[in-house]
């Protein structure tokens, strides 16, 4: 029973729109008809500024880690990375927003956070770096999740290899129209980098 409880919960924290949220109650607009029209830190942070776009980023981020925590909260005996995957399905499905969130690199990297800080630094490092070099949020978050993968595997962990691999492949699925506006040009890039 507190397996289902576990799971039901961290897919409902997942589903907690921070984007709609931020953009709905502190400055009265839906970030969905914005920008890229994802719930996610980065629409935030193109739409409505560098404050808003941490608030909902470090939220995302803490749905993640926290749903990932739900099985010692609650004695359940679950693996946390499978629980953790939930708040993933949430953030990107969420009930709360008609089921179209965000591109699930936020929320993962919660979920990795809370189960090997070292991979979560090792992300940050690789995703600021690429993003100095090419200046997109959007290529920079897939060859974050890449290098996710090859580190997972040099760990010889297999539930972390697993979902590493899995939520690693879901981000790059999410990505597919910044795919093709990275292929066509258009895609924007940041500026204060
Ligand atoms: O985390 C999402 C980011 O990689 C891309 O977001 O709004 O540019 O599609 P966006």
């Amino acid at each position: 029973m507190e397996i289902i409880i576990v799971i039901i919960l961290a897919y409902l924290l997942g589903s907690i729109p921070s984007a709609l949220i931020v953009g709905k109650v502190g400055y009265g607009i839906d970030i969905r008809e914005h920008g890229s029209g994802n719930l996610g830190g980065t629409n935030t942070f193109r739409t409505l500024g560098v404050k808003a776009g941490l608030i909902v980023t470090i939220a995302d981020i803490l749905k993640g880690t926290l749903a990932t925590a739900l099985p010692i909260i609650f004695a359940a005996d679950v693996h946390p990375l499978l629980v953790g995957s939930f708040a993933v399905v949430g953030h990107v499905y969420p009930i709360f927003a008609k089921f179209k969130g965000g591109k699930a690199v936020a929320t993962s990297g919660g979920v990795l956070l809370f189960y090997s800080p070292l991979l979560f630094v090792i992300m940050l490092a690789c995703f600021f770096l690429c993003l100095y070099l090419t200046k997109y949020v959007s290529l920079s978050s897939m060859i974050t999740a890449v290098v996710a993968t090859l580190y997972s595997l040099f760990q010889g962990d297999g539930a972390l290899i697993i979902v590493v691999s899995i939520l690693s492949a879901f981000v790059i699925f999410k990505h597919r129209a910044n795919i093709k506006r990275i292929a066509n040009k258009t895609e924007p890039k940041i500026k204060w980098l």
